[in-house]
């Protein structure tokens, strides 16, 4: 019988072998590719010293292809508990030294067992992906595999908060497991994420493309939106999990973490000046949400997609609030297809784990065309104003210009259940723009003037003088206060600060159909 100190190295050599995960031949082919291997991202990515492995010495258990006699303890993910911040979360990290980081059987029980564990306790799950997809010896095992998690994606998706970061191939149904949780960050030239790679585009399709022009993290940031945000390398991409992870809760049951904050610089003159006397003319919408929020606490998600709207987490008063806001400086902040879409999915973020939204308004409209009608901006559109009329959480608008026709009731209306809404002295409330509107009402009157063009002007002005401004709104108390630009970071922080117990009880139902 063994002694027990044999005992005990037998654990260790098991344990040294599992963290040696394919071997160092691989690990350096790893690194030599600019990735970091899966223990390295782990330790970045958790406080030091605070990991706790689970599984390390769970093995596959394919007997086809040869495998039997290819044991590799952990099976191609690392996985456990630690914290960030002082804060529990649940992890694991695919290792591509192992199998190619391919999801096998066991593996996929690996990743089940934590986001298990994660939604027991009620903590958000980081999954970090690097993975050649199915295990190809392991065939249908895998597939289900596959599935196990999608379902737990779903189950868990606005119980616990759930992140992902693409830092390897995610390619093949595997694409749907990030996709289902509430962010992705990719990193860029080493990520790629597609259902069907570029060979078989060129089959099917007979388009060439590279794997990077396909799903390469610019695609997905710029084209079609699947990645919330792109980091340089694998540090900033952890660096950027660490960032994000501050600004919002445990879980739906609690709210985000209020930071220490001394209130100063309550009144902000430079407010004052962003938005121009010409209402034709842009201005930078960022510049009116650092001159509103705590110095520097702006995490902006989906930068480069749907530039049009703006959306992103901040403090104010060190308290953690989801921002949605038009652009004027990308097509006049209208509405379309990709900027609704884009902020209905972060309102409905920000409704599932009680983190207050604050809408800035200055919008056209909706964008006309045939593009946007058969792409559906009805139906997309529609998700915006769903979004928004379903939160429940604090919410606050404040309109700083244009709050133009169906987009003014979409945009945290008052009559979609906004709490308090404000408008700086300059807005614009209404049915459409001057011109257009005298266009349609005053036509015979403009049709028969001598001078047509002056009188259309005259029409205008008068329109202009009636409805471009707040004080209707406010007549009616769709607007609770015309406020100073100046004044909108103090207004702001007593108004969140009011609805900290805000409780809203809505009627028993399954679930919404919001429109898809
Ligand atoms: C088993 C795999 C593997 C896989 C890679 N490996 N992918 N083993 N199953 N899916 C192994 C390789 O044999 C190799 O082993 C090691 O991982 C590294 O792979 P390389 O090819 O050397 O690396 P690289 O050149 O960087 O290429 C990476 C890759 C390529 C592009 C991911 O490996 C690849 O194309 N793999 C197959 C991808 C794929 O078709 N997967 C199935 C998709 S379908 P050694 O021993 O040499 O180090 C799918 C369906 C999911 O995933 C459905 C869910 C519903």
């Amino acid at each position: 019988m063994d002694s027990k100190q044999e005992k005990i190295n037998k654990l260790k050599e098991r344990i040294a072998l599992s963290k040696l995960g394919g071997g160092q031949k691989r690990i350096d082919k790893q690194h030599k590719n600019k990735k970091l291997t899966a223990r390295e991202r782990i330790d970045y990515l958790l406080d030091e010293g605070s990991f706790e492995e689970i599984g390390a010495l769970v093995t596959h258990r394919s007997t086809d292809f040869g495998m039997e006699n290819q044991i590799i303890y952990g099976d191609g993910v690392v996985t456990g508990y630690g914290t960030i911040h002082g804060r529990l979360v649940y992890v694991y990290a695919q290792d591509f030294t192992v199998f190619g980081g391919s999801l096998s059987e066991t593996h996929a029980e690996k990743i089940c067992k934590v986001m298990d564990m994660a939604v027991k306790v009620g903590v958000p799950i980081i999954g970090l992906n690097d993975s050649g997809g199915a295990r190809i010896q392991e065939g249908v095992r895998s597939l289900g595999g596959y599935a196990d998690i999608f379902f737990r994606n779903v189950q868990a998706s606005g119980v616990i908060p759930q992140i992902s970061a693409v830092m390897g191939p995610c390619a093949g149904g595997a694409v749907y497991s990030p996709a289902m949780t509430d962010f992705i960050i990719m990193v860029e030239q080493t990520s790629y994420m597609f259902v069907t790679g570029p060979n078989v585009v060129k089959t099917v399709t007979n388009e060439e493309v590279t794997s990077e022009e396909l799903g390469g993290a610019q695609t997905h940031a710029t084209k079609s939106g699947v990645a919330h945000k792109t980091s340089a390398n694998d540090v900033e991409c952890l660096e950027d999990i660490k960032k994000l992870i501050q600004y919002i809760p445990q879980n739906n049951t609690e709210t985000p973490k209020l930071l220490d904050y001394t209130l100063k610089d309550e009144v902000r003159d430079v407010l004052s000046n962003i938005v121009p006397d010409n209402p034709n003319k842009p201005y930078d919408m960022h510049e009116v949400i650092s001159g509103i929020i705590d110095t520097d606490s702006f995490y902006e998600i989906h930068k480069e997609y749907a530039e049009n709207i703006i959306v992103g987490f901040a403090r104010l008063g060190g308290r953690s609030v989801g921002i949605v806001a038009n652009q004027p400086m990308a097509f006049a902040g209208v509405l379309g297809v990709r900027s609704s879409k884009k902020a209905a999915r972060f309102v409905r973020f920000c409704d599932c784990f009680n983190i207050p939204l604050l809408v800035l308004v200055d919008v056209p409209g909706f964008l006309p065309g045939t593009d946007q009608e058969w792409n559906g901006i009805i139906v997309h559109g529609a998700k915006l104003l769903y979004a928004l009329s379903e939160a429940t959480v604090p919410r606050v608008t404040v309109i700083t210009r244009k709050a133009y026709g169906g987009a003014y009731d979409v945009m945290n209306s008052k009559h979609i259940g906004a709490d308090f809404n404000f408008a700086w002295p300059g807005a614009e409330i209404a049915v459409m723009g001057a011109k257009g509107a005298s266009e349609i009402i005053f036509r015979r009157e403009i049709m028969a003037a001598e001078n047509p063009e002056e009188k259309l002007a005259e029409k205008e002005a008068e329109y202009a003088a009636k409805f471009a401004n707040p004080y209707r709104a406010a007549k009616r108390g769709f607007i609770d206060e015309v406020i100073l630009p100046k004044n909108t970071r103090r207004k702001l922080l007593k108004a969140f600060a009011s609805l900290e117990n805000k409780d809203v009880n809505l009627p028993k139902r399954k679930h919404g159909n919001i429109p898809l």
